[in-house]
């Protein structure tokens, strides 16, 4: 790539072009050189002087402008990227058939790199087998299609259709131009990862909890996402913000955690385990927030074990050649733990984190070695997130059985 990585930031005729603004700023402030080209019908929703003040650019709709230009060919061609959001389910059927009727249509027929689309419709139209099979046919062609998020819609209703929050589609964007040309591999797979700690309450106001962050699973999950993958993010305790594309399961306890996993790993080809279970609850909820009483000395917690989710799901795959990983937090004998845990899980891979005071828990950061059940260990280096997240990704891509064509 020479220069500024160059985006085509596609908008169509819904509601919420307005998030796309958000977008196209982040973008441009992290070094991409942006050309927006909305469709006629954007333009009743936010007007093409606000696309060319923050772009930088003209912002053209109709392949008749600048003709000498030859635009409908030439912006497609030269992009690293086209990103449609909105994409409203007519823009979705126009692309998966080919149709091109404006510039933004022309576009995506002759791109040639890494395209995103970010739906927003309401719940019926994106539920309607039209659109879901124009998806479908999208994702096979290599579009990285995302989830639209669940909410709050364009009248009082609510349900999933809502553009995903732009500094999200901004991280898509993100993992899809750091892979290139590369193929999103997991078009077509479905993926399961836990994330965040769990609590296990004590009464109302009293919980068992831990440290985890959420930040390696979350990370996991919008690798995925940029890779192609339907995503299934089981999230237990997290600060974190939703990360775009994914159906997202909010869970407390262990036990709630096992129920949602089990539930969306019966048709998953991977389950990643990255969220930090806890391994006990207390024995007894008290349905009334337990008092200190004068004089007396509290009571012990009894503490019960909770079910062990990777073991389980390890042990009864919920289907032929579905790749199974759990963590694994070490603070001694990392490697010799590390290969003892592999076993006792019956997981195929083991991510090994070493543990100490400022390692792991909530840092951006993390280094870890993979082990497999074949053997296999792949150190993975000091870095980002993402980069480790990436390397478990390219471990279980090389487990997966090949799909019949
Ligand atoms: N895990 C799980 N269910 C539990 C506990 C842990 O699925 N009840 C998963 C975690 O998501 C993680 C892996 O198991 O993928 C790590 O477990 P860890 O707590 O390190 O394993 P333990 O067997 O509890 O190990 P230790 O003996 O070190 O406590």
């Amino acid at each position: 790539m020479v220069g500024k990585p160059k985006v085509v930031l596609g908008v169509s005729g819904g509601i919420a072009a307005y998030k796309a603004c958000e977008l196209l700023r982040r973008l441009t402030e992290s070094g991409h050189e942006v050309r927006v080209v909305p469709t006629a019908a954007s333009l009743n929703f936010v007007g093409e002087a606000t696309w060319a003040a923050l772009s930088g650019n003209p912002a053209s709709t109709e392949v008749w402008e600048t003709v000498h230009e030859v635009p409908h060919v030439r912006i497609g061609q030269s992009a690293d990227l086209v990103v449609v959001a909105p994409a409203t389910a007519d823009m979705l059927a126009k692309a998966a058939h080919g149709l091109a009727d404006d510039l933004l249509t022309n576009t995506l027929l002759t791109a040639r790199c890494p395209v995103v689309f970010a739906p927003a419709m309401h719940t019926e139209m994106w539920e309607h087998p039209a659109t879901q099979e124009n998806v479908a046919t999208l994702r096979r062609r290599g579009a990285v299609v995302i989830e639209p998020a669940v909410g709050r819609l364009t009248g009082k209703d609510t349900g999933k259709g809502r553009l995903p929050d732009p500094e999200e589609i901004f991280e898509v964007c993100r993992g899809v131009l750091a892979r290139g040309t590369a193929e999103p591999d997991l078009v077509g797979r479905h993926v399961v990862i836990s994330a965040g700690g769990t609590r296990e309450p004590l009464d109302p106001v009293r919980f068992l909890g831990n440290r985890s962050s959420g930040k390696q699973g979350y990370a996991l999950a919008r690798t995925a996402v940029a890779r192609g993958a339907r995503v299934t993010l089981v999230a237990a305790d997290t600060a974190l913000a939703d990360p775009a594309g994914v159906d997202l399961v909010r869970v407390g306890t262990a036990v709630q955690l096992r129920a949602a996993v089990l539930e969306a790993a019966r048709d998953a080809d991977a389950v990643v385990m990255a969220a930090a279970v806890a391994d006990f609850r207390p024995a007894e909820y008290a349905s009334g927030k337990i008092k200190k009483k004068d004089g007396q000395e509290p009571a012990p917690v009894a503490l019960v074990r909770n079910p062990d989710v990777l073991a389980e799901v390890s042990a009864d795959r919920a289907r032929e050649g579905q790749v199974v990983v759990g963590f694994a937090a070490e603070t001694d004998d990392v490697l010799a733990n590390g290969r003892a845990k592999l076993l006792r899980k019956g997981c195929d891979l083991l991510v090994v984190n070493e543990v100490g005071e400022a390692k792991t828990f909530g840092s951006e950061e993390n280094e870890a070695v993979i082990l497999s059940s074949d053997g296999a260990e792949v150190q993975v280096p000091h870095g980002p997130k993402e980069a480790l997240a990436e390397v478990i990704w390219d471990q279980v891509v090389a487990r997966l059985t090949p799909r019949r064509a």
